[in-house]
Formats: C-alpha cells, structure tokens, sequence
C-alpha cells in the first residue's frame, strides 16, 4: 500500500539538525513524520529530550538506522561524517539528506555516491538557496540562453560574518581535524554551488585562502578563487567571515546581456543584439537594451527542500538538490584549497588523492582545540542560514 508520510530520523542534533526536528516536529512538512533521533553528545541528548520525549533517541547513528524506525535520515553532523553515516543509512537502505557540504574530500564524498547508486535509494543534499525566487530566476534566464554565451561572472559574497564566539561555539569548528576547512566548505557552499548551477563547471581553479586571518582558527576565513572555463568564461568568486557590514553581489555577463542580483533584486538587462554581432557593425550602429526587475520575496529555503524530499519519495517529484550535485561545489572547494597550499593552478578534473594528502599534512599540524567553553544550544531558526542581501 502506498505510504502517505516517511518516517525520518535525523542524526545530529544540534544548531541546524534542532532546526530540521522543529519543523517536522511542527507539522510543517507536510508527509514527513518525526520518528527517532540521534546525537552523540549527551548534553544534547538531554536538552531535545525534554522538546521530545515521545520521540525514540540514540547515540549512535548505528543504533538508529538499525531500529527500524526511520525510512529516511537528515544527516546533521559535522562535515565529516556526512559521507561515513550516509554510506551505512544506504546500506541499511535508508534514504538521506545529507547537510551541505556533501563531504569534506571529494574521495569520500565519491564513495559516499557510490554507495547511493548501489542503494538505489533517493539521495539529496540541503542545499536550501537554490529554492531562492532570485537564484530560481536567473537559473532561468541561463539556461533559456538568454545571457548569450557566459563570458563572465563575479560573486563578491563577503556577508558570511562570523565572530570568534561563533568558531568558539563547537570543539569541531574552523579546525582541519574538525571540520577540515573555514568559510569554503562551511558558509560558502551554498554560493559555489548556485554558481556552478547557474554557469555550469569551470575548467580550472586557481586560489587564495588566508587562514586566520580576521579570527583565532587554523582554516580559512577568507578566499578569492579565480575560475577558467572550457569556453573561455572566468569567474571570481570572494567570501569571507571577517568583513562587517559585507556585501553579496551576484553578476553574470553574455554576449546578449547580463544579470545582476544585489540587495534583493534581479535586474536583467538584454541586449537586442547579441554583443558578438554588434562588434563587427558599423560605428553608428545602436544596441537597444531592456532591463527587467525581479525582487526577492520571504522563503523558508530548509522547509522547501525538507517537503521537496518528501515528495519526492512519495510521489517521485524531481529533487530541487540531488545529492549528486554536491560534488560539484566540493570540487571547486577542495581545488580551491590545494591551489592556495602549492600556490599553482588546478586542472579539473583534479587529482582526489593529491587534495586528501594534502589535508591530512594540514590535520597532522592542527592543534587540537581547547575544548569548547561556550558551547551552547541554540534552538531558534536563523535566518541567516537562508540568503543574505
Ligand atoms: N543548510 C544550512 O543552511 C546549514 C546551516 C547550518 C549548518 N549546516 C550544516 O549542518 C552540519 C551541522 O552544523 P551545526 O551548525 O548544526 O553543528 P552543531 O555542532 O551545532 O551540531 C552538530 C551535532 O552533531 C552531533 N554529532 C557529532 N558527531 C555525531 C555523530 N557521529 N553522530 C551523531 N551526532 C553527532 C553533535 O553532538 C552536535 O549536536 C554541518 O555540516 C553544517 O555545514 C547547514
């Protein structure tokens, strides 16, 4: 008989994990049911137990997949272990939602992939902005061939701040033991991934990362990659946690316009005549220009992909995010940090084993973080994890 809801047990309960159960536990997806939960910190255990307790709690991921309870799982630990409890929800023939970042090496997040295929299992990634008006627009306008042929793209996405209580927040954060990269692999996915969304994969990445340099962390906090793509198409693309008040510009230029989204709004200007053709007229010749306005409107992006999962296993709606795609972004990311350490440029595809040596001399010289003084539980929704203008 076919089911009218899933089951989900979701691993990790902390900031985003809490975020997720609130929701469901909420009743705001429709389809899903909060059956089980798990967290290795008793603390935490302890503090969702009493917004819960009729809700079977484990800790351990093991013991939670093997209960029976769940059909799916929301992956919500920190990025390492994203790949490691994914590959045994599949194997227990779970479907996932992994939190973004998909993984920290693309090794592993591509055995991770592996073992979803063999699963047969629906797999998805937290991807939440690419249920933004703005992004959902301008995937339109791309694809569409609107823009003509891309010739260029710049994201200055610098709003990602962050203050030192924050990176004090966890044991785990801004550690390459931990978390195994700063403001690439934790804030700035979401936005690598919109853009190789929107403007597909480049062919070769050349990077900066300066580590620690606005906050007391061993990974970076801020970067500045330079992007080639097979058509001859750059991109630069700059992030940082340490810049106040930061600034999210988005612009993408063709040959036939180009778009622009900043401070909420999509502004699309189109050329009547497509730049490549222009060139060659004669000096008197005019290019007329439209420009067409989009404004941003309030969306819950987690909901949309949370109830976008739920029908998908339901009713077999396309996923907004598979998790497939999380490679992508992750590949950006991973070149992007072996580029700043051997300061050259890195072909793609990059050799994943040469990225995976590289980050385990960084783990082999991390110092360990004191632990954690003000590690807290912070159960409200942040609006923050959705786009920031
Ligand atoms: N999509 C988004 O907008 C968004 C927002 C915030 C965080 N995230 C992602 O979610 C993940 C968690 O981030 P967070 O800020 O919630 O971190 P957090 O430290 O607040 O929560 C992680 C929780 O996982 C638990 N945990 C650690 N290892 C575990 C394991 N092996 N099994 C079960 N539980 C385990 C910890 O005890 C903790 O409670 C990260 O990968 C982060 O990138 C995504």
């Amino acid at each position: 008989m076919k089911k009218d809801f899933i089951n989900i047990g979701i691993i990790g309960v902390g900031n985003i994990g809490s975020a997720h159960a609130a929701s469901i536990y909420g009743g705001k997806i429709e389809g899903m049911k909060l059956a089980s939960l798990c967290d290795t910190s008793a603390k935490r255990r302890a503090a969702i137990q009493t917004l819960y307790p009729d809700i079977p709690m484990f800790e351990d991921a093991d013991a939670l997949l093997a209960s029976g309870l769940a059909d799916a799982v929301i992956i919500a630990t920190p990025h390492y272990f994203h790949p490691i409890i994914a590959k045994k929800a599949f194997a227990a023939g779970l479907h996932v939602l992994t939190e973004k970042p998909v993984g920290v090496t693309c090794k592993d997040a591509k055995d991770m992939m592996e073992a979803a295929k063999q699963s047969g299992k629906l797999f998805a990634i937290m991807f939440n902005q690419r249920t933004n008006k703005l992004f959902r627009a301008a995937k339109e306008i791309v694809s569409s061939g609107a823009l003509g042929e891309l010739k260029r793209c710049v994201w200055l996405i610098t709003n990602w701040y962050r203050k030192q209580c924050y990176y004090d927040s966890g044991g785990w954060r801004a550690t390459w033991n931990g978390e195994g990269g700063g403001v690439l692999l934790n804030q700035a996915p979401h936005n690598l991934d919109i853009l190789q969304w929107l403007c597909g994969m480049p062919s070769s990445v050349y990077a900066r990362c300066d580590e620690g340099k606005y906050h007391h962390i061993e990974v970076e906090d801020d970067a500045t990659i330079m992007m080639r793509y097979p058509n001859g198409m750059t991109a630069v693309f700059i992030t940082s946690t340490g810049e106040f008040p930061g600034t999210n510009r988005l612009e993408i230029s063709g040959t036939k316009g180009k778009l622009v989204i900043e401070n909420g709004k999509l502004t699309h200007t189109s050329l009547a005549i497509d730049e490549r053709d222009f060139r060659l007229m004669e000096e008197s010749a005019v290019n007329e220009i439209s420009i067409t306005e989009i404004s941003d409107e309030k969306y819950n992006g987690h909901i949309n992909i949370l109830c976008n999962f739920a029908r998908a296993i339901l009713n077999g709606e396309p996923l907004v995010a598979p998790g497939y795609d999380g490679i992508f972004e992750l590949t950006i990311s991973n070149a992007a940090y072996l580029s700043s350490w051997i300061g050259e440029e890195i072909s793609l595809p990059m050799d994943d084993e040469a990225f995976a040596t590289a980050l385990e001399i960084k783990k082999k010289r991390s110092e360990t973080k004191a632990k954690s003084v003000r590690e807290s539980i912070q159960f409200a929704y942040k609006d923050r994890w959705n786009t920031n203008w």
